[in-house]
Parts: structure tokens; sequence; C-alpha cells
């Protein structure tokens, strides 16, 4: 490893003012910040960064965009990181992977000396015969192969969150074509999402020339613009169905400069998996160059043009000293003249076309080889020359150097848009017309020209939004220009065309296979796929791309053909004859870029969140949030005790918005419920609410809830926040069963809802409604609907925490009006919200079981205490024949109340008290039962619980032990509810 004597200037992604060190390979590495690990190693005189996948050849940066398999290594454990792209970070460990000893020196280089015993498909022909060589080999192939090595005792502390996004517009690619579309979308009024794989906006401007002032004034658009979100550091793996994307963020410092604050990153978290749902999508994921095929054209000091020009402008890091450029376009001359200004001397431009077809420009100060060709590279380890033909004057020179720039014609980077169905048609891809709401601009599009593909991204961006129904000014005036374009279009495309064609069907590569295939011109990196091994696949037989790709393995490898499909469309086209269209590309499928299997196994969070329209209140008023389901509640607003007893004593308030909310509407809405429900409901009279309870066919408690009659026809249901819904669905599969006349509804999100519950609870409703609240007019279990505070609401009287209580429903637009409206009135009373916590611990000390905590998967009603439900006076209910039969056999367990006798537990420890829940109940060392709810009371002061015991030991004042900790505890069983047993505060 020797250092660069003489780096550049500052990269524009890089700080000079912020170094860093990482180690590679045990040796610190200075960087600087924003800097990728591989420009910091190159600029320390690291030039091998991999060994290949199967004869371990050296191999060094090439793209040096996150597109070939070059610069994969193993950092902070995590293996197969591209280098090129991953930040250097202090204190990172980096090694080299797929090498013994080492990278430098891997003696599993002796692969390459062998290749003749490992063609193509080899595992299917060698090593079968004696029958007993094949497990041997098989061991050893197994040994050697895959890339990288997973820890399995590692527990990364990388976090990875997932989140839902929607916007109308999302434009993919932040180059000028992408920056036109999202400015001229957003600016018609459009809600635009934009997102961009690199650290920063401006595409391939950012190192291939500079950002213009129109560009420029893009970005500031997109900046300050109030219907526009960027993410910088976000590549888009897949499209899926219903034009949703999947991507992933990585968090980088320069990166977050411009994202919005919903989505800024914590500093724990380092990457976020996006999904992204848009009505349309627009695809600007620009052009890619692809390698050219020569003898040794995979040796370290080979590079794509575009790699050196990033390496050199976003990284500070010059790629080389003498330097050879290798093109078929006028791009060529162009970048050599960049090249050559970042510091290098150009040995030499090589053209494959004849003079008369370069650009006239100002004179060239170094040679210029017109129809020639790089016939092979040599160099150990890595690149010391290349063998330099020109065929038009039948001269053959080997040239010094030690940097070979590939500038191939732009190929688009269409993998997204390939995915959506688009095809090559008129000379450009486009996307299918099947597939609507997907569009492409730029370079992606195939459209050349920078201010083409400007003008084709405003033009999309007008149109887009024009389609989604807002006024775009603009787009009559792009759809002129883009005509008057496209008379120049058809003759620019076909010099594109002209151009591809020189590079399928140039003189130098026939020239080259009739001097015979070199034995290691590669046309897959990844795979190490030969030209020659592609000419075997088709001579036996798998001469269709699709099967060929198979076959071969080539573009299966960890580059998925971003830099091998057009070189193996193209090896293929030359070894059966075919042309490019009739040979097709194989087809694209997610992900287009690697995505870590963590992101993807978070599943947990692969739900949206969801937040109650009160949610923003909490928040701001110190709120502890606990998860259920999908939602996120407070727990508490820091001290469930004291909450418990402002609830005793004088009121408190809960955001109950999360339980579900269901109408059942029509002629058979009561017959329904009956059907459904173990209760009855057909006698419930309009403005009176009931406790239910329903059952699965077996007999097992399934959820509870209050139902309320507001007509003849039209019940209000609530269910339990995570069966929502779960009895939504059970509810509509059974009235669609029974062919009912009636409608069932889910008003979950439409509704906000609120307890107002304690001694004081009417007097701080009376403050906001003219409804009369006496006991008379308004009693326990009793339904009313009035205005509260202004708003519309639905009152019911019930009692879960043991209180005279309000449940108030009301539109969610005005839910966290109406909550402020109560906390105000009530202030002077002593109200105060409460949290989950200190609902439980009230429901405990009132002895209400919770489905789901208190119940499982075998808990029936009658063992769960709720025996005086089941009306098996009703003919058909779900559940009744399983009850029936349980019924006469009698119930094994049940759901007792009890409390731990003083001295045996750390008084006043709520948290010792939680983890009683889930603890065996034992006798003689055997588990009968189990505990389900435990905690302090506040109230009576004392531990109290909910548990499953044998029926035999089920008696109020017997005893039974919990295994706790190790230790087996007693506790007495008491009768439930343990406060206000006759139920007077709450019908107060
Ligand atoms: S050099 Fe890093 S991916 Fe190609």
């Amino acid at each position: 490893m020797t250092a660069d004597a003489t780096p550049l200037p500052a990269g524009r992604l890089t700080d000079p003012a912020r170094p860093l060190t990482f180690t590679f390979e045990g040796r610190a590495v200075p960087a600087l910040e924003g800097q990728s690990i591989a420009a910091a190693l190159y600029a320390a005189g690291v030039r091998i960064f991999s060994r290949s996948f199967k004869y371990h050849r050296p191999r060094g940066l090439f793209c040096v965009s996150g597109d070939c398999p070059n610069c994969l290594m193993q950092v902070d454990g995590r293996p197969n990181v591209r280098t090129c792209t991953e930040p250097a970070r202090q204190g990172q460990i980096v090694r080299g992977q797929n090498a013994w000893p080492g990278l430098q020196f891997d003696l599993l280089r002796v692969f390459d000396k062998l290749d003749a015993f490992l063609p193509v498909g080899f595992y299917y022909k060698r090593f079968h015969k004696p029958r007993w060589l094949w497990p041997v080999f098989e061991r050893v192939v197994r040994h050697v192969a895959g890339l990288g090595r997973i820890d399995v005792h590692d527990v990364p502390d990388l976090e990875t969150e997932v989140e839902h996004l929607h916007t109308e517009v999302c434009v993919v690619g932040g180059g000028p074509a992408g920056l036109a579309a999202a400015a001229e979308a957003a600016s018609a009024g459009a809600d635009v999402l934009l997102l961009d794989r690199q650290p920063r906006l401006g595409g391939h401007l950012l190192y291939d020339g500079s950002l213009s002032p129109e560009v420029e004034g893009f970005i500031s658009a997109l900046q300050g613009h109030p219907r526009a979100r960027v993410l910088c550091d976000t590549s888009v793996f897949g499209l899926y169905e219903g034009n949703m994307l999947g991507c992933v963020t990585q968090a980088r410092s320069a990166s977050e400069e411009i994202m919005t604050p919903s989505l800024a990153l914590r500093a724990c978290v380092t990457q976020r998996f996006l999904k992204v749902r848009a009505k349309h999508v627009i695809v600007c994921t620009g052009g890619r160059q692809q390698p050219l095929m020569f003898n040794n054209n995979d040796l370290p000091g080979i590079f794509l043009a575009r790699g050196v020009q990033r390496l050199g402008r976003l990284h500070g890091v010059r790629a080389g000293h003498r330097a050879v450029v290798l093109t078929l376009n006028d791009d060529g001359h162009r970048i050599a003249a960049q090249i050559a200004g970042l510091g290098m001397e150009i040995a030499a431009v090589v053209d494959t076309r004849p003079a008369a077809s370069i650009a006239a420009g100002p004179g060239k100060p170094w040679p210029v080889w017109d129809v020639g060709f790089v016939s092979g590279a040599y160099g150990r380890g890595c690149l010391q020359g290349v063998n330099v033909r020109q065929l038009s004057q039948n001269r053959e020179e080997v040239i010094d150097c030690d940097l070979l720039c590939i500038a191939s014609p732009l190929v688009p980077a269409n993998e997204l848009l390939r995915q959506g169905g688009a095809s090559f048609r008129q000379g450009c891809w486009q996307p299918n017309p099947a597939v609507s709401d997907l569009s492409a601009a730029g370079a992606a599009a195939g459209t050349p020209g920078l201010t083409e593909q400007i003008l084709e991204g405003h033009l999309r961006g007008a149109e887009v939004a024009a389609a989604l129904g807002y006024s775009s000014p603009g787009l009559d005036t792009w759809r002129s220009l883009w005509m008057t374009y496209s008379h120049r279009r058809d003759a620019r495309l076909a010099e594109c065309a002209a151009e591809v064609e020189s590079w399928d069907h140039p003189e130098w590569l026939r020239k080259r296979v009739a001097d015979n295939r070199p034995r290691k011109s590669f046309v897959c990196l990844c795979e190490d796929v030969t030209e020659k091994d592609v000419a075997g696949a088709v001579a036996e037989g798998f001469d269709h791309i699709e099967t060929l790709k198979r076959y071969s393995t080539a573009t299966m490898g960890p580059c998925q053909g971003k830099t091998c499909g057009h070189a193996l469309t193209m090896t293929c086209m030359l070894v059966t004859g075919r042309s490019p269209e009739t040979i097709g590309t194989t087809t694209a499928r997610p992900p287009a870029v690697p995505v870590e299997m963590a992101v993807l196994a978070a599943e947990r969070r692969h739900h949206p969140v969801r937040r109650t329209p009160m949610h923003h209140w909490h928040q701001t008023h110190g709120a502890r949030w606990i998860d259920a389901g999908q939602w996120k509640r407070p727990e508490s607003y820091g001290d469930p005790a004291a909450e418990v007893r402002t609830v005793r004593t004088a009121a408190g308030l809960i955001d109950v918005s999360t339980l579900g909310k269901i109408e059942v509407v029509g002629p058979d809405a009561a017959e329904l419920l009956e059907r459904v429900y173990i209760n009855e409901w057909a006698d419930l009279r309009a403005g009176r609410a009931r406790y239910g309870v329903m059952c699965t066919e077996e007999g097992i408690v399934f959820d509870d809830g209050v139902g309320a009659r507001l007509a003849a026809e039209h019940f209000y249901l609530t269910a339990t926040t995570g069966n929502a819904e779960a009895v939504f669905q059970w509810l509509e599969l059974w009235r669609t069963t029974w062919r009912l006349n009636a409608v069932v509804l889910n008003r979950t999100s439409a509704f906000a809802a609120m307890n107002l519950a304690g001694p004081r609870a009417r007097e701080v409703l009376a403050r906001l409604t003219a409804l009369d609240l006496s006991a008379a007019a308004f009693p326990y279990l009793a339904l009313r609907e009035g205005d509260v505070a202004g708003v519309a609401c639905r009152l019911l009287r019930i009692g879960f925490v043991g209180e005279l209580g309000y449940e108030i429903h009301c539109p969610s637009a005005h839910g966290q009006h109406l909550w402020e409206a109560i906390l105000a009135a009530g202030a002077e009373l002593g109200l105060k919200p409460f949290g989950v916590e200190a609902q439980r611990i009230l429901r405990l000390e009132k002895g209400h079981l919770i489905v789901g905590q208190d119940t499982d998967a075998l808990s029936s009603p009658l063992g769960a205490g709720l025996g005086r439900m089941v009306k098996f006076g009703k003919p058909l209910f779900h559940g009744r024949e399983a009850l029936l039969r349980l019924q006469e056999m009698g119930s094994r367990t049940r759901l007792v109340g009890f409390h731990v006798p003083d001295g045996a537990a750390p008084r006043g420890d709520n948290n010792w008290a939680r983890q009683l829940e889930g603890c065996q109940v034992v006798e003689q060392g055997r588990s009968l039962g189990r505990v389900t709810s435990a905690r302090w009371s506040p109230t009576l002061e004392r531990f109290l619980g909910l548990a499953w015991v044998p029926e035999h030991g089920a008696a109020v004042g017997g005893q039974f032990l919990i295994r706790c900790a190790g230790a087996d505890l007693p506790a007495a069983l008491a009768p439930v509810p343990f406060y206000d047993p006759e139920g007077e505060r709450l019908r107060s």
C-alpha cells in the first residue's frame, strides 16, 4: 500500500476540515468526512479491492457508482458493502473478503490457472465419476463459494425503521431531467417526492461538467417548496404493483440538509426502509457506461470513464498518472480533456471510428488512434499498459499506462422502467402503454443531450400535473418545444443508433473474433463469465437470452446485469449472428440494487403507524408512548399512580379513539348481532347500551365491547383496539354468509373517542352541554346524542374504570378541539388526562378483564367469569354448541382475582407487579395456571391480580402459589370487583 503523492483538491462531497481515520486490514487509513471508503483507500495506494468470485483474480475500482461487484468489502462485520458509495466513518473496521490469506496475495488464485477444468456449468459435468467424488467436491465448492462471511454471533447496532410515504408524483433521480420534472410538477401544485441515490442533487453534472444556473434554480425551487420533499442517499430497488416503490435511505449528514423535519433520521437509525405509494412515477435514473471486451479487461486500473470523474471530482482522488482513453464517440475526447484537467497525462485516445467521423475540435495535445481498439491489457496485479491496434494502418503498439478509461456510450439505467414493463420502441426506451401512471425522462428514456433531457423533464412534469387535475400553464410551451426537438431528435437518435451499431458490429470486434477469442475477456465481472464461456453455452444449445443467463450465470451476480447485461446481449449477438432486437434482454425484477436482509426482515415494523386525532396534543404534553396494535397510545403522562388517584377523587380524561367503532344498519341488524354475540341484542331498547362478548365456533372468547342501539335498525358497536379490523371482517363475513339484510360500516377512523371518568365527571361535562346529565335522565348504560362544546357527539354512560363515566364519540376532525375543551372546562375541578397504564390499574381494581391479555386461545366465557352473558336460550349463536358441551363437562380452570399478602412483596413497586404477568400458578411443583394481570393498586394499597387457576382451587379464601423468579410466592384468592363491589360509583 503506497500513498498517492499528489492528492487533488477536495472533492465535491468531502469536507477537508473534518478528517477521520478508519482501519483497513488492521492499518489506519486517513479519510475526510463525506469521502467514500474506497476513495480514501485509493488515495492511500490500495489498488486491489476484491478478488473475483470464481478465479480469484484481483479486481479494482471500476464504476465508482455502486453498480459493479469490484469494491465489495466487509465493513464493521457487514459483508458485501460497496465501498465506493459507503461513506467513511471514524473508527470503521474494513476488511477484504473472498481471499485467503489476503487480498494482495490470494492462494486461491490458483483457480485462474485451472480455468480449462472450470468451464461454464462445470458442476453439472465434472467430478461426478466415480460417484463418491461429487460429495467430496461439493463440500469443497461450498466452502470456497459465496461472498463475504456473516458473523452469526454479531448483533449489529444499526436500526432499520420502516416508513410509509404517500405522494402524488414520485420522481426517481435527481439529475437534470428529474429536477426539471419535479420542479415543474411542484410548481403546478402537485405533491412531489424526489428520490436520489447520490448524497447531493445534480446527477452527472456533479462530476461531468458543472451545475448550470438553470439546474441550480431547480434545486433551490424544490428546497423551499411547500409541496416538494427531497430525499437524497435513497436507493429505489423496486417498482411494485400499484406504483409502490421500495427504497432504502442511508443516514449521512450531508444528505439531511434538505430533508423534511418529519423524515429527519434519528442518530441511532442508520437506515430506513421506505415504501412509497405514488399516483404517478417519473423515472429519471440516467444512463451508465458499459465495459468493453478485450483480454484482461478486468485488471485493476481499468475504469469506466465516469468512475474516474467521480473519483476525482466527488472525492478528490486521482485515479492514475498516465491514462489511455478508449471511446466510440465524441464524448471520449471531451472526457479526455476533463481527465487532463484533473492532472493526469493522456497517453492516447483510442477511437474505434474513422477519422472522418471524429468531430473536429481544438487541436488535441495527445495522440488519437482512429479506427483503433484495445486488444488487451497487461500488468502484474494492476494495469501497466495496453496493446492498441489500428486497423486502417495495420499498426500495433503497446502503450504504457496505469489507467484505462472506457468512455462507451450511455445505456439507459432503466431497471425500474423495465420492471414497470418498459420496452425498446421507436428508437428509445418507452414505458409500456398498458402500465399507466409511469413515465420516463432523460437518459433513462434514451434521450441524448442535456438540453433535450431537461426539456423532456419539464414536459413529463407538466403532463403528469395536468393529468392529476392541476393547471399546468407551461404544458403547451413544452409540448411545442418538444415537437420542434423531435424533428432533430430523429436525426440524433439515428446518430445514437449508429454509435450503438458501431459498438455492436464494429470492425475491431469482428477482427478480434477472427483472431480467436481471448481466454480472459470477461462479459460478467460478478460471476467470472468470459466470452469463451458464453460461446460454449450457446454451442451447448443455451442460445436464448433467458436460458443463456441461467446456464452461464452471467448477470446473476451482485450487479444484476447493470454492468454486464449489455455485454451479454452483445456477445450473444456476435456468437449467434442474431440482431440485438431478436436477442432482447433478460427480465428485470426487484431488487434493482442490493438490499440488506436486515432491512427486509424489519417485518415487525412493516405496518403503518396509526395516530389518534389527539396524538399531537399528547406529544406536546409529555406522553410516554405504548404500541397498541398499529396505534400509538399515551401510556402515561409521567405518574400513572397519580393519574389513578385523580380519576378516583376528581376526574380524568383518556383518549380511547383506538377502539374499533362499527355501525350495523338494516332490518336484520339485530339478528346479525344475536347470532354473532353470545348475549342478547334484540331486546335492547333504542337509547340504551350493553356490554357484549363474541366467541368463535369453538366457544373461545374472540372480542368484547359495548354496543348501543341508536334506532330500531341501527346499532353502534365498539371493539377492542387490536381486534377492530378482525371484528369488522367477522361481522361482514357472517352477514354475507347468512345473507342478512344489513350493512356493516367500519367507522374506526371516522370517530375520535374519549372517556371522561371520575366523581366530578358530570360537573365537568355539564359545563359544555345542554343535555340533561342527571342520573335519572341519563342513567348508567344509556346512550345520548347531543352537542358537547359545539360538536355533535354520541355519549355512552359506561364504567370500564369503575367510576361515573361518559365515553364521548365525535367526528375525528373535531377530536382535538373537544379534548382541549373538556380539559379546559374541568381544570378547576381537578380534571387531568390519564394514560393506558392508569386505565389498566383502574380496570383491574374493578376486576374487568381485557380480551387478549386475560384471555387466550383456550379461554371460554364460562371459565372467564362471563357465564351470565351466555344466553343458551337463543337458537343460534357462534360457539353455542361448544359452550353447551363445556357447560356439561364443567370448566377445568377459572379466571379469578387474587391479592398478594402484605410483606410478601416490595410494597408499592409496580415494576415488580408487572413481572408477575405470565408467571405460572403451581401446585406441588406442577404448572396448573398462569397470572394474566398484576398491578399495585394505589387506591387499595395492595397488589392485585387476575389469574387462571384450577377449578378445584378457585374458591374465594383459598390460596395458591405463583412461581416467580425461581421462588414460590403465596397469593390469596379474593372476590372481584376489588373496588366498589356494588357498583354504586359507576351508577351514581
Ligand atoms: S467500483 Fe464500487 S460498485 Fe463498482
